[in-house]
């Protein structure tokens, strides 16, 4: 039980004691929590929320979620926090765009609200879901403290069986502050929004219920593997079904576990790929819990350099896209992210690399419905304290929460690792930590991360490059340093077992800016921009991928100048997310140009490397 129940109510008596967070360390709330959602009933909690500021943490200090409730008169001392007679925010939502005082808290800020549904029946759990908060989320049901959780772009799940009474206060307690051992650390190019930008709903669930799922073809294993997780160690049966497949299986679970594989040959299931995003309806039930899904059966893989989807080679035709909004910030919905997708096939493109953290849920499923390839990412960017344990867990933990959430869809093909980070000792074994755990979760999918490249040696020498299935590299050759003929180099070097592709490259330009090429940020100078990093590029024998950074302009705090305006203006679309700049031609006519031949664009002339 948390020191709040004998915490002093008074103010002053608490002034000398800075320990005061002591009693919010544990539990941590983990991956561990994870239950599947596939087609469950869930009641939601969004709308507008009590909410403050809380600069000082007086609400932990003073401990406010335990005092908040008593009436008025039953005071003994004056009080400092009342969020019943507070300022309201959204949730979903961004403090920082609802109001121009809240722009840029970095800190701790309280949602409250109460929650009104039935305590858990006889055969019944409640949970708690958090879609995502940026970035520790304390959690408390009428003062009682469950746990806090950490990383900013992730789902948790809070157990509440037995603490509903009917009517009860939900507080949230968010941290967005930026920390050097945090995952981000404090310095990163994108703007660090507070809140809980994501749903919050409760989930009712039957006392056993199926909490994993893992569902994906698997030839080397005969067809589609199955494997399911409870609740609870008990020995059970489930039941599987695929109509069009005319499948109708049973599980045997023995304490809580149990796989199957579904003996599907070549020919007999219809392969998903972007071109033909063919879905099954799979549905799954164990005692009184079902879970429905609609999954697509594919294979990635990477061989001799080569990305084979389906066994046949693919050009990675792609760009990168931040989760941000120029009026709602981190918030998305199915139309937000149907545009995102609708512009990356407008532009050719057949692949989105999701920058640089885990993106809203509703893309995979809407790109597995779409037909689109996705790069999903956890934010280990730039300095990471690579040296820190707990920095470790933090990153290790948000990474197989992406995998949880995400490993049933079909369009994610890669599980990105890292972004920009320098090699050294501390770092590799973070990274190849990182690495293995991703492989340990989803044997199925590619590893990849963006990596750095030794310029001046004109070739890639990271030392995590060679764990890799996708080794990418961001290069910005004619924006922040000369000219891109190095590339030719750096391929012509290239000799790693992985696949080889651009993770990055672009120059800002802001949208309508007129001028000819030399005009520095000029609509023209970014167009020239890409059709000379295009022509190279499409000389590059062993380049298997290209990621333009980036889809649209985004928010970010680090780009004051008077191009840019607090925007990373890098975008092929304006922030408004509908005015096409120049340069969206340039790309649009390069991936069209290499889109008619499977092969990649240096390949028509054989490389002397690949022998
Ligand atoms: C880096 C980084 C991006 C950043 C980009 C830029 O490569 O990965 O997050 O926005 O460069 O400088 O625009």
């Amino acid at each position: 039980m948390s020191r709040s129940d004998d915490q002093p109510s008074n103010a002053w008596a608490i002034i000398h004691d800075e320990d005061y967070r002591r009693d919010y360390r544990d539990p941590v709330i983990g991956h561990n929590s994870h239950i599947i959602m596939a087609g469950r009933e869930r009641q939601s909690l969004a709308g507008d929320w009590a909410f403050t500021l809380d600069p000082f943490e007086e609400g932990l200090r003073q401990g406010w979620v335990r005092t908040c409730f008593a009436p008025l008169e039953g005071r003994d001392a004056p009080w400092d926090y009342d969020i019943a007679n507070g300022v309201t925010a959204q949730v979903p939502g961004v403090w920082n765009l609802a109001r121009d005082e809240w722009r840029h808290f970095e800190g701790l800020a309280w949602y409250g609200r109460w929650i009104e549904t039935e305590p858990a029946g006889g055969n019944e759990r409640v949970f708690l879901r958090v879609g995502a908060a940026n970035y520790e989320t304390l959690v408390f049901v009428n003062g009682f403290f469950f746990g806090r959780h950490l990383g900013g772009s992730t789902p948790f799940f809070v157990e509440l069986t037995g603490h509903l009474t009917g009517r009860d206060f939900l507080h949230l307690a968010v941290d967005n502050r930026r920390s050097d051992d945090r995952v981000p650390m404090g310095h990163i190019d994108w703007f660090n929004y507070g809140g809980v930008f994501r749903e919050v709903e409760l989930v009712r669930l039957p006392t056993v219920f199926i909490r994993d799922a893992f569902i994906r073809y698997d030839p080397a294993a005969g067809g589609i593997a199955v494997d399911l997780l409870l609740s609870d160690p008990v020995d059970a049966a489930a039941t599987l079904s695929i109509p069009d497949l005319g499948v109708d299986a049973s599980v045997r679970l023995q304490a809580g576990q149990g796989s199957v594989v579904i003996a599907a040959g070549a020919g007999e299931v219809a392969l998903w790929s972007p071109e033909a995003p063919r879905l099954y309806a799979v549905e799954i039930a164990c005692g009184e819990d079902r879970i429905r899904d609609r999954i697509g059966f594919r294979t990635i893989a990477v061989q001799d350099g080569e990305v084979l989807l389906n066994g046949t080679p693919l050009f990675l035709r792609g760009v990168c896209v931040h989760e941000d909004d120029a009026d709602r910030g981190r918030v998305t919905d199915d139309a937000d992210i149907e545009r995102r997708i609708a512009d990356a096939k407008a532009l050719g493109c057949n692949m989105l690399r999701l920058a640089h953290y885990p993106h809203h849920e509703r893309v995979a499923e809407l790109a597995d419905r779409h037909g689109l390839l996705l790069w999903a990412e956890i934010p280990v960017y730039w300095a990471i304290r690579f040296d820190a344990a707990d920095t470790l867990a933090d990153a290790r933990n948000q990474l197989v929460e992406l995998v949880r959430r995400d490993r049933n869809r079909a369009s994610v093909v890669a599980w990105g690792v890292g972004n920009e980070t320098a090699d050294s000792d501390a770092r590799l074994a973070f990274m190849t930590d990182l690495v293995e755990t991703a492989r340990a979760w989803d044997p199925t999918r590619l590893v990849a991360a963006a990596c750095l490249v030794n310029k001046a040696a004109r070739r890639v020498e990271d030392r995590l490059a060679p764990l890799l299935d996708l080794v990418g590299i961001n290069e910005y050759y004619g924006w922040y340093y000369p000219g891109p003929e190095d590339l030719l180099a750096i391929d012509e070097a290239y000799d790693l077992p992985g696949a080889f592709v651009i993770t990055e490259t672009g120059a800002d330009a802001r949208a309508g800016l007129a001028g000819d090429p030399s005009i520095l940020g000029s609509e023209a100078s970014q167009d020239d921009y890409f059709r000379t990093q295009c022509a190279v590029i499409a000389e590059m024998h062993h380049l298997r991928g290209l990621f333009p950074w980036v889809l649209y302009d985004f928010r970010t705090l680090r780009r004051m100048n008077s191009l840019q305006h607090g925007f990373n203006r890098k975008g092929l679309i304006a922030e408004d997310k509908t005015t096409r700049k120049a340069a969206f031609a340039a790309l649009q006519d390069f991936y069209a140009s290499i889109a008619e031949n499977t092969d990649p664009p240096g390949s028509d002339s054989p490389s002397p490397s690949a022998g």
